[in-house]
């Protein structure tokens, strides 16, 4: 039996990649959710910082704003130790920091551009989640409400895409960078789990985002992602992700950890004409 009442989400959120695209998506989800704070986590410049902040406080909602690289270490300590100081403690993480990187095929690939696109997707997603971690191992649950289940203290998801599962051409780097992604969610949801952390990955389908706007941007790439959005059966707007990540961070999900959802309308499941 549940004691719960209030907002869904009450607790803080932590987000990398938050200034702008799906992870502003997702700041704004908690904010409406009743989120106490949202901290925002990126490379942005000021004004995009701006932007997603502004977006957050909009909802009455308090927004902490870090510039922080999730490829460097200490960025990503510090970032975790400001945002405990602000709001004494991290409930939700969300990591959505990333890049498409390199396009280039395997015969061609450049070495540089693989490695940077491994930086920004894998190796950023494992320093996050590390410092994330740490944090959370040290809270106790603010929920503890829900009689019969182990206490929450706090939860992560990490941003993997359709890339995880399937693949295409001209997209080993982030393909791989996907991949590990969804392999380093599940190690962490094991090792997680004895803290009562639970660990698990989405994997959005085909939204218009900065980072795809440059596929969309020539005659074959907007072709290309015509089939996309065909496969997928329709259009997506932002929120969709934004509010599944909230709902996936809830202490009611418990006993879902290790899990990858995708949340592509079907996309990945589509092997029929489109
Ligand atoms: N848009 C899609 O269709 C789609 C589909 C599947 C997965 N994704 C994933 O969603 C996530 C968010 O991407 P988006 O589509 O919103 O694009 P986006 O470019 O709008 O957002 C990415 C954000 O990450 C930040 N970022 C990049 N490198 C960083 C670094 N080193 N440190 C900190 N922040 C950094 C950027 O500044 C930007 O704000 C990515 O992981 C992407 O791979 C997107």
């Amino acid at each position: 039996m549940s004691k719960r009442s209030g907002p869904l989400a009450p607790g803080i959120a932590f987000v990398t990649g938050g200034a702008r695209g799906l992870g502003n998506a997702i700041a704004v989800s908690f904010a409406k959710e009743g989120a106490r704070g949202v901290v925002l986590v990126d490379v942005a410049d000021e004004a995009t910082f701006q932007e997603g902040k502004k977006a957050v406080e909009e909802l009455g909602t308090e927004c902490l704003t870090i510039h922080a690289d999730v490829t460097r270490e200490p960025d990503m300590q510090r970032a975790v130790s400001e945002a405990v100081e602000r709001f004494s403690r991290i409930d939700y993480a969300a990591n959505f920091a990333g890049i498409f990187g390199s396009s280039d095929t395997i015969a061609d690939m450049n070495l540089d551009a693989w490695q940077k696109t491994q930086d920004v997707n894998s190796t950023g997603i494992l320093i996050a989640t590390k410092y994330e971690m740490r944090q959370m191992m040290t809270q106790s649950s603010i929920d503890g409400i829900e009689h019969g289940r182990v206490p929450q203290c706090g939860s992560i998801i990490n941003c993997a895409s359709v890339n995880s599962l399937q693949t295409m051409s001209s997209s080993a780097a982030y393909t791989a960078s996907k991949h590990a992604c969804a392999g380093i969610t599940k190690v962490a949801a094991l090792e997680g789990r004895a803290h009562n952390i639970r660990v698990n990955a989405v994997s959005p389908g085909f939204l218009l985002t900065a980072l795809v706007k440059p596929i969309e941007g020539t005659d074959t790439g907007r072709v290309l992602w015509e089939g996309f959005e065909k496969r997928q059966g329709r259009k997506a707007v932002f929120e969709e992700v934004g509010d599944v990540v909230v709902l996936m961070s809830l202490p009611r999900m418990s006993l879902v950890n290790g899990h990858n959802l995708f949340i592509d309308n079907g996309f990945t499941i589509n092997e029929g004409q489109f």
